[in-house]
């Protein structure tokens, strides 16, 4: 089978941008070696392309806006991230939500263009009408639970297996949950709740042990497929 998924979002943390970023990088780099999970990165725009640049782990984009390159002052348009060596992006997170046709038009021009995606719901009752458009993974974080230190798969375990059940046999991506997830247990319950992986950011982007939290997330994702 597939290796499960560790996908890490470094937000705007302050000491995930910059040399933040890279030491983060370094760490997820060295537990997908020493674990075998797959690892994929988001960091800030800022750091994009530094980081795109220098390793063959998956760089995700934090968001974007459909559309090509051009007089877009402030934006990051779907069609200039190849040119840098981003691999992929994650839409629709709620941190930056957006409607379902501009959901869509990312997906389709996603696709269109090689890039991976990764759509963020809220629950699990937004997640059919995203899974219709076959983005290649979809993550759910309750919005209340991000940031915190109670995780989904162990506050709301009925999330997830609403949300895997709601997509089994029709829907063959990547399933992700995502919010609170910190520890090698937040990560065995969500994989035994039927994800494929977890979205993380602040246990590792902002705890600055980011190696340690990681391997520890990393090894209870594959705790489950070794029980
Ligand atoms: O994108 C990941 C996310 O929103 C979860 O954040 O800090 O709860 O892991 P966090």
């Amino acid at each position: 089978m597939e290796a499960p998924l560790l996908v890490v979002n470094l937000k705007a943390y302050p000491g995930a941008v910059g040399d933040g970023a890279l030491r983060i990088l370094e760490a997820l780099e060295r537990v997908q070696r020493e674990t075998g999970v797959a690892v994929a990165i988001a960091p800030n725009h800022v750091d994009l392309s530094a980081l795109a640049s220098r390793t063959s782990i998956p760089v995700l984009a934090q968001g974007a806006v459909p559309g090509k390159g051009g007089a877009r002052t402030a934006k990051v348009p779907i069609g200039i991230l190849p040119s840098i060596g981003v691999e992929g992006l994650i839409i629709n997170h709620s941190e930056n939500p957006q409607s379902l046709a501009e959901i869509s038009k990312l997906v389709e021009e996603g696709r269109e263009l090689g890039l991976w995606t990764l759509v963020c719901v809220p629950s699990p009752a937004e997640a059919m009408a995203v899974a219709s458009l076959s983005p290649d993974a979809i993550a759910v974080e309750p919005p209340d639970l991000i940031g915190g230190p109670i995780s989904v798969s162990r506050a709301r375990p009925e999330v997830l297996l609403q949300f895997s059940k709601a997509l089994s046999g029709t829907y063959t991506g990547f399933l992700l949950a995502g919010a609170g997830i910190s520890t090698g247990e937040d990560s065995r319950r969500a994989r035994e709740l039927g994800m494929d992986g977890v979205l993380v950011a602040s246990a590792i982007a902002a705890s600055g042990e980011p190696f340690k939290r990681a391997l520890d997330i990393a090894t209870g994702l594959l705790d489950h497929d070794q029980s």
